[in-house]
């Protein structure tokens, strides 16, 4: 038999459990515990409906669908921040408040935290139960959303407080996580939707979801950045951090980036802490906000007409920016793909002039309606290519066209075929075309081919209109004289590209199998290539059945690889740079066929990222084969481990959002060091 007390532990229990694994990232119990706690509480709220409290986990989501979102003045109203886009701006901030204050700001204790991008909301608590969520509106009037933040599972709806004060406004940002916007994205496309531009557009769109349902099937967080009205008669405490420490030890999830820091120079060193790890955080931000961390001295610095004077954002440089797109150009690559490149009226994007976009293929120009003229939003984050997100059309000028591919490739004129089934476009041109042949020969010479170096993309296309490379083999056939006659070309830099090739005669297997430039074959499959066939001939007899038994090749790359070995043209390629006198040392065999070591990569599927401070990546790479794993590019659901070393960006957030188990370079060393391999 059950009781109401025994129905109310079992309520804050839960909400217990659920604070530990939402908000501190710390179960104590198992999901399936948890389910089964939850299904018992359900079973008991439907026997004695009448105690159902409200705080009750089961209460989180709504059923009814609002007509429309009430408006609340906000008792306090919600002020927004100077900004300040430099260090200068952010040195005369500080400045001003030494001279009101009339203190050495150098002591000075400031909170510093993320500026996170996303909505701000007033969440009121009266006597512990949240009562009622507000978005910030114009700051002295905002909209009710409760039944839209109730099921944030990172906001306790009561307190976790024996004595809690009879008002707390909470103040905090609401935001979308990037691997949660990310799904819902894919949610969008799947169901053909339009896809929410940003994470925090997406946070504004769920929050003024007039179906709560649908509101509650999106994942948000939050994190508490200040207060609104507070209960006079309870004893707060004096600083904003030990204020915000109450609000985290009552169950209210912080920034766990947070620090309180000294001084100005204190602000520049958390400033350069927390740039190198934005890219890695699992959330957009757009800057840091710094505030006077001594409660009274903030009431002596008051408010201007629109902002505290004891508080700043400093804002990174904008990720996401406005330009006009001026054309759109079409690239052919090395397999004759014709991708369209989007010219751009030259703009600052995070910290860097961008005049180059990539727009993929023509179905995502149709999707996105990107038109040449458009005002578009280029968006770059991290060291990610910039991409145009989609055009602003309330800007978009009379009369401008939709875009479509050209029938002929603008290099060679030869014409140009849809892939079936795919997006992509292609030249037929083959090494007809001079592009291909170019773009054939940069690949060819390239650092993980056959690393000429000397041999720049210039001179190659140089040489190409010269007509005196059409093909790889052709490239050690040249003579220094022959170069010189180049413009800007002297006698020594001429021998000096004639060395480097005589050099590049000497390779591996692995590195002239990729620099063919098989479509499909990248390092890691040329790799597995080469330790399993070990000669050419062996190689070139390779029939599909058996290259689809080895690791990393599927039937589409098995097709590719027996094609091109089999094609008349490239046959007459290779035997060209054999006869040019290209050799290599014959390869070991592959690992797995000679001993299998001990070791956790074995058979494990595996991905490395970010800079290594014992070896290079390619190293890293080859001791992970040696440990019998697969090493493949990109993250996904099937890989087992991500070697992360300093740096890592977004394969590390992938991973993370997946749940895939990352190690650092101690942990591949040690395993090295185990299985009694060199690294
Ligand atoms: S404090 C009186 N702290 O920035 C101070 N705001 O431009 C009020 N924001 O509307 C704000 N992260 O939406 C503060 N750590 C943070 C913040 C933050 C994001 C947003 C908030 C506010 C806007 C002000």
């Amino acid at each position: 038999m059950t009781d109401f007390q025994d129905y109310r532990r079992r309520v804050d229990a839960l909400n217990h459990h659920s604070h530990q694994y939402y908000v501190l990232d710390d179960p104590q119990i198992s999901d399936a515990q948890y389910d089964a706690a939850y299904a018992e509480l359900q079973k008991i709220e439907a026997d004695h409906p009448d105690w159902i409290l409200p705080e009750s986990p089961t209460q989180r989501v709504g059923d009814a669908p609002l007509e429309a979102f009430e408006t609340v003045r906000h008792r306090v109203p919600m002020v927004s921040l100077a900004n300040a886009f430099d260090d200068d701006e952010l040195a005369r901030f500080v400045q001003r408040i030494g001279e009101r204050l009339d203190l050495d700001t150098e002591s000075m204790a400031f909170a510093a935290e993320p500026k996170m991008d996303g909505l701000a909301i007033n969440l009121r608590y009266e006597s512990g139960q949240m009562v009622q969520a507000t978005t910030r509106g114009d700051g002295e009037v905002g909209e009710d959303v409760t039944q839209n933040v109730r099921p944030i599972r990172a906001i306790p709806l009561k307190l976790f407080a024996e004595q809690p004060p009879k008002v707390l406004e909470v103040r905090g940002e609401v935001f979308m996580p990037r691997a949660a916007f990310d799904a819902l994205n894919q949610a969008q496309k799947n169901a053909d939707k339009k896809p929410f531009a940003n994470p925090r557009n997406a946070a504004a769109g769920t929050l003024r979801q007039l179906d709560p349902r649908i509101a509650a099937q999106r994942e948000l967080a939050f994190f508490a950045y200040g207060w609104g009205e507070l209960d006079p008669d309870f004893p707060w405490p004096e600083t904003y951090s030990a204020r915000m420490q109450q609000l985290q030890d009552w169950g209210l999830p912080l920034n766990p980036c947070s620090e309180t820091v000294t001084g100005f120079s204190g602000m520049q060193e958390y400033f350069e802490r927390l740039s190198a790890k934005r890219d890695r955080l699992d959330y957009e931000i757009d800057g840091i906000v710094y505030k006077v961390d001594d409660l009274s001295q903030q009431q002596t610095l008051g408010f201007t007409a629109r902002a505290p004077r004891w508080a700043i954002a400093r804002k990174f440089p904008a990720q996401e920016v406005w330009t006009t797109l001026t054309a759109i150009d079409i690239q052919v690559g090395r397999t004759g793909t014709l991708t369209p490149v989007g010219r751009l009226e030259p703009v600052q994007v995070g910290g860097v002039v961008v005049s180059n976009a990539t727009l993929h293929n023509l179905d995502e120009i149709h999707r996105k309606d990107v038109r040449v003229g458009d005002t578009v939003v280029v968006r770059r984050a991290g060291d990610v290519i910039p991409e145009i997100l989609g055009p602003v059309l309330s800007q978009r000028p009379e009369q401008t066209q939709v875009f479509e591919m050209p029938d002929t490739c603008p290099e060679c004129g030869s014409e140009v075929v849809r892939e079936p089934d795919k997006a992509a476009y292609r030249c037929t041109g083959g090494l007809v075309c001079p592009a291909q042949r170019k773009r054939a020969l940069h690949h060819f010479v390239s650092r993980k081919a056959l690393d000429i170096d000397g041999l720049g993309d210039k001179l190659i296309d140089q040489l190409v209109d010269q007509g005196w490379v059409k093909r790889p083999d052709d490239l050690f056939h040249l003579q220094a004289g022959q170069l010189q006659s180049l413009p800007r070309m002297g006698k020594k830099s001429a021998d000096k590209v004639i060395k480097a090739i005589e050099k590049a005669r000497h390779t591996t297997f692995a590195r002239f199998v990729y620099s063919l430039g098989i479509s499909e074959v990248g390092e890691v499959t040329a790799n597995t290539l080469a330790s399993h066939y070990r000669t050419l001939e062996a190689l070139q007899e390779a029939e599909v059945e058996e290259l689809v038994t080895l690791s990393d090749i599927g039937e589409v790359v098995a097709e590719k690889v027996h094609q091109f070995l089999n094609e008349a043209h490239n046959q007459a390629v290779i035997q060209g740079l054999v006869e040019a006198g290209v050799t290599w040392p014959r390869p070991e065999p592959a690992a797995a066929e000679t001993k299998t070591v001990e070791s956790p990569f074995n058979e494990a599927t595996v991905v490395v990222t970010g800079t290594l401070s014992q070896m290079t990546r390619d190293e890293a790479k080859d001791a992970l084969r040696q440990l019998g794993a697969k090493v493949t590019g990109s993250v996904s659901s099937k890989t087992d481990f991500l070697i992360a070393g300093e740096n890592a960006g977004s394969k590390l957030t992938k991973a993370e959002s997946l749940g895939i188990t990352v190690l650092d370079e101690a942990a591949l060393l040690e395993a090295l060091d185990k299985a009694g391999i060199k690294s």
